[in-house]
């Protein structure tokens, strides 16, 4: 059997519904888990859903939400008796510019899902996983280096990162695993408009060694392994897919 082998897994997925998460999703379950699709919007998780075929279930879940992600865990736990993985993917980034003209409310919504939603999610649903189990949260190469006109998102992304490793530190003990994974430049609808920009997506792409913006599925490899026995002596790592961004 393959390390990579995830069959009988239950993996929770957030913001499954499209972009990074959909990729993953798929990519994991091609690997043989069962995967719970979450994220806000029924209509976009049922087609990935439909992608996937029957080792999918869908459950929504606004992650910034406690009382939402507590019924989310006992959805998954009804419905398949344990969780082994969870992929906290759910994020935003609703806004570029300079701290002057950021308000208060725009940096909040960005952190009560970026950060809070992790941790939230962590506490209620990461708790429940099994011994042997892998958490693992998406943050971004912005956090390990500053973006422009980027706080709130840059300040989230190195929260989750430094989350993360205090938590690896207290679940070693369980033997569940807690890792990032650091996408680069990824074509989603949270990027789109940045990455066709005439200026700014032609620098980004000139910033990118491998010459290229990644696809929602370029990021499932690296999901599938820190899900996977594949990692298992790895934890309170980030695993950083950037096309070689980070390089320079
Ligand atoms: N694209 C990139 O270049 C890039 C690079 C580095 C890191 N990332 C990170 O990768 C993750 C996915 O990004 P993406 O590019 O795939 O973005 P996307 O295409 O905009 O998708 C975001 C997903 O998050 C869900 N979501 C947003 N707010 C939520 C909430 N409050 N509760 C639950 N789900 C929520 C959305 O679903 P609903 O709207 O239905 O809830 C959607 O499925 C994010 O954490 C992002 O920061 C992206």
């Amino acid at each position: 059997m393959s390390d990579f082998d995830l069959t009988g897994r239950v993996c929770v997925v957030t913001g499954a519904g499209r972009g990074i998460g959909r990729g993953m999703a798929e990519g994991l379950a091609r690997h043989g888990a069962t995967v719970v699709l979450s994220g806000r919007t029924r209509a976009t998780l049922e087609e990935t859903a439909a992608a996937i075929g029957d080792k999918a279930i869908v459950v929504t879940a606004d992650v910034s939400k406690e009382a939402e992600v507590l019924a989310l865990r006992d959805a998954v736990l009804e419905r398949c008796g344990k969780i082994d993985v969870l992929v906290n993917n759910a994020g935003v980034n609703a806004i570029f510019k300079g701290i002057e003209r950021t308000s208060l409310r725009e940096w909040q919504d960005i952190i009560d899902v970026n950060l809070t939603g992790v941790f939230l999610c962590c506490k209620h649903i990461g708790g429940a996983i099994g011994e042997g189990g892998s958490v693992i949260n998406v943050s971004s190469v912005a956090g390990h280096g500053g973006l422009p006109r980027s706080t709130p998102y840059c300040a989230s992304k190195g929260g989750v990162e430094m989350f993360t490793k205090a938590l690896a530190l207290d679940w070693a003990k369980r033997n569940v695993r807690v890792n990032t994974l650091a996408p680069g430049w990824v074509d989603t609808d949270l990027t789109h408009g940045l990455l066709e920009h005439d200026v700014h997506g032609k620098r980004l792409l000139d910033r990118t060694p491998l010459g290229r913006f990644a696809k929602p599925l370029d990021m499932a490899g690296g999901v599938v392994f820190l899900a996977s026995q594949a990692s298992a002596f790895m934890t309170g790592q980030s695993l950083v897919i950037d096309g070689g961004w980070g390089a320079e």
